[in-house]
């Protein structure tokens, strides 16, 4: 995957001429996004857009069917390119379209939020729901090109731009380096006054791609990427079921929350650092409280393809930079966690 910015889509949207452009987004995207595009980009002027309706619930079969309906009426060929112009939900979706529509058409993600940025835009990963199980039908698919272009955070809220800070701060607790510099300043990702740190962005970035680079199909290091998301997955199914609001970086804030508890008792993570995660994330996000639907959590526990029978598989903590990969965590483990 490279990671480049406008101009370069601008140039290598030109040497295309004979190729139907289609430009998948949702409402807001269309309204924050779309003229800064088509701006920076003028191939794009004219390009076919595929608008769904934004939100999570989006993430289904049938939204992927429609879209290739859409497209097939609209002439799209082997040759067609699609662009991802929105968030994780927006980038997920076209991933995935791109990589069965015609068996693989080009795919160019243009990731418009802060999570999307760090996170879902960079290693391959596409998919959708089943229900209200996350990512349950996906497929691996690298991006032709992915752009990054920070103007588009500008219009973010600011309760969209704590969901990508979650995780910012989880690869900064993968990362002894970055944790420093997250520590040194007090959110390097959402300091208005300055605007935000694209440096520190940057090198979440980077981490993320070099840990991809190592080990594409998560057959190992890119376990750690997982860390808080096992019990994240399952407050984001309990909330779809419930119909709570609740976006994904919140529910990794505290997934990795509970993690660095049971890293706490299980792998003797240092006290004082554990203290001070558990601030910097009370301070920025509600903490969900694991008791309270603390059955329906471990029947999606037991739901995710990574465990069996009650058993489950977690990433937890030695210290700060040091993942265990595959601690296994009992049921009691979780009941008899205390909350926050
Ligand atoms: N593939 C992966 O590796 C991976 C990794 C992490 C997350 N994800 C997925 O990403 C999704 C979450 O991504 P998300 O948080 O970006 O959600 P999202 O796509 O729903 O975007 C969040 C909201 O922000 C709006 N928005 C997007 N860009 C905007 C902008 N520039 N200005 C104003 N509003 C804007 C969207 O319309 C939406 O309402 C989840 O489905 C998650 O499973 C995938
Ligand atoms: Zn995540």
């Amino acid at each position: 995957m490279k990671k480049q910015n406008l101009s370069f889509l601008q140039d290598f949207l030109s040497q295309k001429p004979d190729s139907k452009k289609f430009i998948l987004l949702d409402e807001n995207t269309y309204t924050h996004c779309l003229p800064i595009l088509i701006e920076n980009v003028e191939e794009l002027y004219g390009a076919e857009v595929l608008e769904i309706e934004s939100g999570e619930r989006s993430k289904s079969l049938s939204i992927v069917e429609n879209l290739c309906q859409a497209m097939i009426e609209s002439s799209a060929d082997k040759e067609s390119i699609l662009i991802s112009l929105g968030g994780g939900v927006i980038t997920d979706i076209g991933g995935f379209i791109a990589s069965i529509f015609k068996r693989g058409i080009q795919h160019i993600a243009i990731p418009t939020t802060l999570l999307a940025m760090v996170d879902a835009s960079i290693g391959g990963k596409t998919g959708v729901n089943v229900g209200e199980v996350k990512n349950q039908i996906g497929t691996f698919n690298t991006n032709t090109i992915t752009c990054i272009h920070y103007e588009f955070l500008d219009s973010l809220k600011k309760r969209q731009v704590l969901n990508g800070a979650a995780e910012m701060i989880k690869v900064s607790l993968l990362d002894e380096k970055l944790w420093e510099k997250l520590d040194a300043k007090d959110s390097p990702w959402n300091n208005k006054k300055e605007g935000f740190d694209y440096k520190f962005i940057e090198s979440c970035i980077k981490f993320k791609k070099r840990i991809v680079k190592e080990d594409m199909y998560e057959k190992g290091r890119r376990k750690i990427l997982n860390f808080g998301h096992s019990l994240a997955h399952a407050f984001e199914s309990v909330a779809l079921l419930k119909n709570i609001d609740l976006l994904h970086g919140e529910a990794v804030a505290s997934g990795m929350f509970y993690a660095i508890m049971l890293s706490e008792t299980k792998l003797s993570f240092p006290n004082d650092k554990a203290q001070e995660i558990y601030k910097l994330l009370k301070k920025n996000y509600k903490i969900i409280d694991i008791q309270e639907d603390i059955d329906l959590v471990i029947n999606y526990l037991n739901a995710d393809k990574k465990n069996i029978n009650n058993e489950f598989r977690f990433i937890l903590l030695e210290d700060i930079g040091k993942p265990y990969i595959n601690f296994h965590i009992i049921k009691d483990d979780l009941i008899n966690l205390k909350t926050p």
